[in-house]
């Protein structure tokens, strides 16, 4: 996955697109590259590692109307200054940059290889460059629609030519790409925050869509050349909205954020007292439903793991949770009344969108919950219900998760009322409590010092355990995730009663185990399970409720959580979890927003 950003027009190229590329490095960040047109040639510079490396190169920026530009997440090849994007041809007249996988590169290039070609690099993209050079005669947008016809795989890609330096060709196919429209310029991006702040118009193009864009008109045609027409996207994000807005980082700003995001997507869901999600266009879709799987990757995926004990407990729906990379290559029993569920904050998640894909094909209806409007997964799903998290940034996921989560009870309380399988009275209080959720957030986020102590206390340690029981498990499983992601300390999760079939013998003396202890009616076989890893020498850090604290006395630290409803636990939980990793990984010295070899969004499977 890479991050593309493309400008044409009267101003200058060069730091619109560095501006674009530094919004897009949440896709790639281990190398970065520009082309530009300069003195009747393309100038192409670029470098290993972040942004900043290249722009260092570059030196004063040079002037140029015209320019494409790349982030880089390596699939094929190493990351280093010659497989960073762009990609010449031979004659260095032709640049390209790309995000997807070309699938059929290895045949491609043993082809072009013995027609002649020279590659300088080990990326699959780089056929595409000697493939337009191989079909140019004096037409790029020809050559371009002739070498689309020859590839297989994903792409988002933007083509320049030395020859037609007023034009940029772009295409789609299963990678994302938007074009934004300005006044006598125009720009092409992977995502939208790249183009905020300099334009709200945009085009969100579709697969297989094929753009001409010069500084005063944009052309969108399929890949016959048959003409598209689009509406143009009006964004309404305040670009503010998208910077980290006075705090360090942007995942100590979007745990920030979460009260005000659990509020954006609470809105509209409750009449009269009720949730009631029919305004969504969904219950269609739910009637009669049988069976209901829930597929997601990452995060999301621990989100649907608490979705199905909500669904189930509430609706008295048996619900499958599993993870997309397993699920698309297993033989699925498919039920003849089922509904697939898909969790995916960025919506371009490569196995999720297989996923989903492979239900429809199954006959089955598809649901999707996502945070990005005109996503691939929210373009494809038959329903959609958004998560109002607003743009995430941070490579690890809090708001997403968080507002996932919500969704997830929305729906169990919605499949409960119409399906009538709880008392309306237990709905209204659980609607009523899901209604001030947030102000059990703002609590938790009051004591963020106090959790800072405590990482900076344990920063030193190797290795942690996460337990739990029930729906703490599934916290515990994120919560373990958020912190080996950005400290790179070694964290893992366990069901609480589970942990004596072997990980006991890792319990050492020191070692620390956060333990989750929301659920009422389970804390007493928790606290057994933490006197045993206390005998072993554990230092255990409890995450309870209040009212639960006299039965965690035990512990030898305690993060008290407001005393909420057992059941909706989960959104409140988490957020501790997410400040300790936090600052696990500030006082770690590791760069919290862009952990290593991860990205944001993983549209390669
Ligand atoms: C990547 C991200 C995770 C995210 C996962 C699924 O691994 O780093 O934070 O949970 O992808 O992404 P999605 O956009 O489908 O929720």
């Amino acid at each position: 996955m890479c991050g593309i950003m493309g400008y044409i027009g009267a101003g200058k190229a060069v730091p619109v697109i560095v501006d674009g590329l530094s919004k897009l490095e949440y896709r790639g960040y281990d190398s970065a590259g520009i082309c530009i047109f300069q003195d009747g040639k393309l100038k192409i510079t670029k470098k290993k590692g972040r942004l900043t490396e290249m722009v260092q190169a570059l030196g004063d920026f040079p002037l140029a109307n015209l320019g494409i530009g790349h982030t880089r997440w390596a699939t094929h090849g190493v990351p280093s200054d010659r497989n960073a994007h762009p990609h010449a041809d031979c004659k260095g007249r032709i640049a390209v940059v790309h995000n997807g996988i070309i699938e059929n590169y290895a045949s491609l290039r043993k082809t072009l290889t013995a027609e002649g070609h020279k590659f300088q690099s080990d990326t699959d993209t780089e056929v595409i460059s000697h493939l337009v050079e191989k079909f140019y005669e004096d037409s790029l947008e020809e050559a371009v629609r002739k070498t689309l016809k020859v590839l297989e795989g994903s792409y988002a890609m933007a083509v320049v030519c030395a020859d037609q330096p007023d034009i940029i060709i772009a295409a789609k196919k299963d990678s994302p790409l938007i074009v934004g429209l300005g006044e006598g310029e125009n720009y092409l991006a992977s995502d939208i925050p790249a183009i905020l702040g300099r334009t709200n118009r945009v085009y969100i193009l579709e697969d297989q869509e094929f753009v001409v864009l010069t500084r005063d008109h944009v052309a969108i045609t399929d890949f016959a050349g048959n003409p598209v027409s689009k509406e143009v996207f009006e964004v309404t994000w305040d670009p503010v909205a998208a910077e980290k807005g006075g705090f360090e980082h942007f995942m100590l700003k979007e745990i920030h954020e979460q009260p005000a995001a659990l509020r954006d997507t609470m809105r509209g869901t409750i009449k009269e007292g009720l949730v009631d999600l029919s305004d969504f266009g969904i219950d269609d879709i739910c009637d009669g439903v049988q069976k209901i799987y829930i597929v997601a990757c990452g995060t999301a995926y621990h989100a649907g793991l608490v979705g199905r004990t909500i669904i189930e407990n509430m609706a008295l729906i048996p619900v499958e949770t599993d993870i997309a990379s397993e699920f698309r290559y297993r033989d699925v029993l498919w039920h003849p009344r089922s509904l697939m569920i898909v969790i995916s904050q960025s919506g371009e998640t490569a196995d999720t969108l297989a996923v989903l894909r492979e239900a429809k094909r199954n006959g089955v209806k598809v649901l999707a919950v996502t945070n990005v409007v005109g996503s691939s997964v929210a373009r494809e799903a038959d329903r959609v219900i958004y998560t109002h998290a607003g743009p995430e940034i941070a490579v690890a996921s809090t708001k997403a998760y968080s507002t996932q989560l919500l969704v997830m009870y929305l729906l169990g309380l919605h499949l409960a009322r119409i399906r009538r399988t709880r008392p309306e009275a237990r709905l209204a209080q659980l609607a009523a409590s899901l209604n001030c959720i947030d102000q059990g957030v703002e609590e938790v986020l009051s004591q963020q010092d106090k959790i800072r102590q405590l990482a900076e206390k344990y920063q030193g340690v190797q290795d942690t355990f996460f337990l739990g029981r029930g729906l703490d498990y599934s916290v515990a499983m994120e919560g373990a995730l958020k912190l080996k992601e950005i400290s790179y300390v070694h964290a893992e999760a366990y069901a609480a009663g589970e942990l004596k079939h072997g990980p006991l013998a890792l319990i050492d003396e020191g070692v620390p185990v956060l333990a989750l202890i929301t659920q009422d009616c389970l804390v007493d076989k928790t606290m057994s399970n933490i006197k045993e890893v206390k005998a072993r020498g554990a230092v255990v850090v409890a995450i309870c409720k209040e009212n639960l604290q006299e039965a965690c006395q035990e512990c030898d630290e305690q993060i008290l959580l407001p005393d909420i409803e057992q059941f909706l636990a989960p959104i409140i939980s988490v957020v501790p979890l997410q400040i300790f990793s936090y600052y696990m990984a500030i006082f770690r010295g590791a760069d919290v927003d862009k952990p290593r070899n991860l990205a944001k969004s993983v549209t390669v499977e």
